[in-house]
Parts: structure tokens; sequence; C-alpha cells
């Protein structure tokens, strides 16, 4: 009853402004009078800050047979029945290895000042070692310059998930030869592109390609393997990134930063009270004891290593130094946060909370909307990894995205998902926390792996059939953003 009479005032509120002029006895002037002024302070980002997007080589390039690119373990997996929505595939994606001008204009309709972006490993050596592939540089060359001429800064990430095949069919990441090939790789591409990037990324989000590639199978190469190989491959995964961070800095020029974007599980107090955030602190560690934590304090946790008793990996203390490579900045993707609440009764000293069923999420049945991650995961991470610079290398979300006939897409949901993390974000970057800047996943909707091109990410829809490009209303919100250095 309560609810039934709200909402009928509601709409007679609506309707008394929708039709103020007609209302007898009140001239139009008052009304005009009437409309509120913002009082509100504008909330401004710091000079300088980054405002970008991100997109990866196997999610927008297709051209998957062109100039002397091997095949990666995502042509494979797409290419095997049941494994993605539809059996869709990245063999054209968006086109963006011949339309990728089209797209930098994009960019700069947007105002964007950076732009990340992923080789795919197999163009430079189509069997992941050996020979070079001469043509495999050009793509990324005419990109970069093409980027370069528009004034927006790149991004570079090495490392998207798109393993070349024969490395694969050599053991993939279950290799500990995997990790120095990596290393092998990473230290050609920074040597032939520092002259134009300043900024590497070793690999992306850690967790995503061990566990969903090795643990439950959905994504590449699609195996289910026990705890104990699980926890070798997510070592031989940390020790690539960590050699590969030493190629870097042996072959880039001077100058050259490096770090890594990763997807650490965002532990975000459930209540913000100084038991709870503790408890978020003590969380972010043990949570990610096997991918951040072990970077940034080269050594595998107590907690971890007794959990996992005899499944624990085999390592060497060289190993560890190497992982353990100090770094110039961490790359955070955070599309949601993990609710944690203090428990003294536990030996870690807190307890993830479980979602309960009526948590709201996006068109993605993972991405639970939880704002409060943007502010919290730098936040902590900072703290505890006494970190200096930060970059939010990914955040956005998906949307059931309809093109209106007229040729529009109005992502309403998708502007209050940006909005309510902006929001956070201006908090957390007010208080002094070093983000450097922001990249929003994504410039364009693309193979979103495997749901294929069923959830769109993009802030510009793309027709698949035909290619176009049509910049969502949330693009013209990202525009407006970028333009303020400010909140909308
Ligand atoms: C991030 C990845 O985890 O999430 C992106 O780095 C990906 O590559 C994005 O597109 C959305 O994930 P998904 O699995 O819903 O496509």
């Amino acid at each position: 009853m309560t609810k039934w009479i709200s909402r009928r005032k509601f709409g007679q509120l609506l309707g008394a402004a929708a039709g103020a002029a007609a209302l007898p006895g009140v001239p139009k002037a008052a009304i005009v009078q009437a409309e509120p002024e913002i009082t509100s302070a504008p909330r401004r980002f710091p000079e300088g800050f980054l405002w970008g997007s991100a997109t990866a080589s196997y999610q927008v390039e297709g051209a998957v047979h062109e100039d002397g690119r091997g095949p990666s373990i995502w042509d494979t997996f797409s290419h095997t029945p049941g494994k993605t929505h539809d059996g869709d595939t990245g063999d054209v994606a968006d086109d963006h290895y011949h339309r990728y001008k089209e797209d930098i204009g994009l960019m700069s309709d947007l105002g964007l000042t950076t732009y990340r972006f992923s080789i795919a490993w197999s163009r430079i050596f189509p069997e992941g070692v050996g020979t070079r592939n001469p043509k495999g540089f050009d793509f990324y060359d005419r990109m970069l310059d093409t980027l370069l001429e528009a004034k927006i800064t790149p991004y570079c990430t090495l490392y998207h998930w798109d393993l070349p095949q024969a490395l694969q069919d050599k053991g993939g990441w279950q290799s500990r030869d995997t990790a120095k090939t990596f290393a092998d790789y990473a230290g050609v591409v920074a040597e032939h592109l520092s002259d134009r990037v300043r900024y590497f990324m070793t690999v992306n989000e850690l967790r995503t390609y061990v566990n969903a590639g090795y643990e439950s199978g959905v994504h590449a190469p699609g195996l289910m393997l026990d705890r104990k190989g699980l926890a070798q491959v997510a070592h031989y995964a940390v020790l690539g990134h960590g050699l590969a961070v030493e190629a870097i800095r042996a072959h880039a020029k001077p100058g050259t930063k490096v770090g890594f974007a990763d997807n650490p599980q965002a532990a975000t107090p459930v209540i913000e009270t100084p038991e709870h955030i503790a408890a978020a602190e003590r969380a972010m560690r043990e949570e990610n004891a096997m991918y951040s934590n072990v970077i940034f304090e080269g050594r595998y946790t107590d907690a971890y290593l007794k959990k996992l008793g005899p499944d624990a990996p085999h390592f060497t203390q060289e190993e560890m130094k190497t992982i353990g490579s100090p770094l110039d900045f961490l790359g955070l993707n955070v599309y949601t946060g993990d609710f944690v609440r203090a428990d003294e009764s536990s030996p870690v000293g807190y307890a993830m909370v479980k979602r309960p069923a009526s948590s709201p999420h996006m068109y993605s049945d993972w991405l639970f909307v939880a704002p409060e991650a943007l502010y919290w995961a730098p936040k902590i991470t900072a703290k505890i990894w006494k970190l200096k610079e930060i970059y939010i290398t990914e955040n956005g979300c998906s949307s059931a995205d309809v093109l209106t006939q007229d040729g529009h897409v109005y992502d309403s949901d998708r502007i209050m998902y940006l909005r309510n993390y902006m929001t956070q974000l201006h908090r957390v970057v007010s208080e002094g926390v070093p983000v450097k800047g922001y990249f929003l996943w994504s410039l364009l909707d693309n193979f979103e792996w495997a749901d294929g091109y069923l959830k769109r990410f993009g802030i510009t829809y793309v027709d698949f059939k035909t290619q176009k490009r049509t910049p969502k209303l949330s693009s013209g919100y990202y525009k407006e953003v970028i333009r303020r250095n400010g909140l909308v």
C-alpha cells in the first residue's frame, strides 16, 4: 500500500514538472527560476590524471591468419565445439587489425590520454620461441605511431592469455620452460618497443588464466588439474612474470617502467570500522598469497604453505628472489569486491562474507556491484605492499545493450555502474593514495572469452556483422568525465 502511494505520488510530481507551463496560476518565469542551482563543489581529479581505455589482442584484433601469426590456445579452444557461447571465435572479433585507425579516432573523440593494449605473442614468435616473424611487429609499429600522433600514451601488456599453441603442445604453464620462454619474448618486445612505450605490464590477471585455464577449465587450455598441479602452474606463472621483469630491465631503454595488471580478490571491509578494515587488510594478503602477494613480498605466506601441505609448489630461493623483483607500478583490474568481516575465531583473523542471493549484479553473473572495491583495493594494496604508483588497468561492466531503430544505445545501467565506481575512485585519489590513471574496459564490444559476443562490455557498440561502431550513451558520459577531469 505504502509503495503504491509513493509511486503514484512520484508519478504526479513528474507529471507536474513535465506539464509545468500549463499549470494554472504559475507563471513560466517562476518555474525557470525555481531550477535548482548546482551547489556541490566540482569533484576534480589531480591535473595529469590519465584517462584511458583497455583492450586485449585476441579480443579485438581478428586477422588470425595474417602476416605469419601462429595459432594461440584461444584459437584452438574457441574452435573446439562447446567451449564458447554459440561457438564464437576471435577469428574476426573487432577487425581492429585493419580498423585500428578508426578505433584510435574513437579514442581521440573521447579525449583519451592513454590506451592499454596487449601484444599477441604468436604474431612475434609464431611458435612461441625461435625465429622471429619479421612482419610480427609491423602491426604494432603502425598502431603505435598512429596512437602517438594522436597524443595518446600507450601502456603495453605482454601476455593477455593468448599463449602460442606450440608452447601449449610442450606443456603450457605446466612447464617451467614456458616461464623462461615468456621472458625471452618479453625482452625482445621491450627492446623493440621501448623507444615508444614507457610502461610495460608483464601479464594480465594471473588468477584468471591459471584458475580458469587449469582448474575449472572454462578458459583455454581447458584443463582441470588437482590442487598440487594447480599450485605448480600458479608458481610457474609468477615465475614467468619475475623472469620477464628481469628481461625487460635488461633489454629496454632506460626509464622504462615495469609492472603487471592483476585482479586480486578485492578484499573490502563489509562495514567501514577498524576491526573489519584490519580484517580486509589481512585478507588481501592471504587471499592473494599465490599471486600479487608473493610478487610483492617475495615469499609465500606461512598460512598458504600450511594450507597446501604436501600440495605446495616446488620452488627455490633463487626463484623467489626473481618473483619478488622490484616493480615500478601495480595495475589493478577492479570489477567487483569480496566482502570481508573480522573473525577472531579464525586462525587468519578474518572470514569472507558469502554473498546473499539478492546481491545485485550486472549482465554477467559474476559481476556483483561493489563500487567500494574501487576505493579499498588501491587503498589497502598501497598500504600493505608500500606502492608508489597504481593504475586502475580495468574497470567496466557488461550490459544487455540494445541498439534502437534510430541507432542509439541508452546504456543507463552502465552509466550508473561507472558513476558509482568513479565516485569511489575520486574518494581514494582525494586521500592521496597514488592512483595515477584509470582504464575503462572496454573501448569496444569484443570477444568476451567463453561468453563469445554475448556479453558486451564496450562503451562503443559494435555490430559484428558490419563492424559498424556506434558510441553508446556511456561513451558520452565518459567523455564528459574526461573533459572536466572530474565527476559528472
Ligand atoms: C577481465 C579481463 O577479467 O574481464 C578481460 O582482463 C575481460 O579480458 C573482462 O574481457 C570481462 O571478463 P569476461 O570473462 O566476462 O569476458
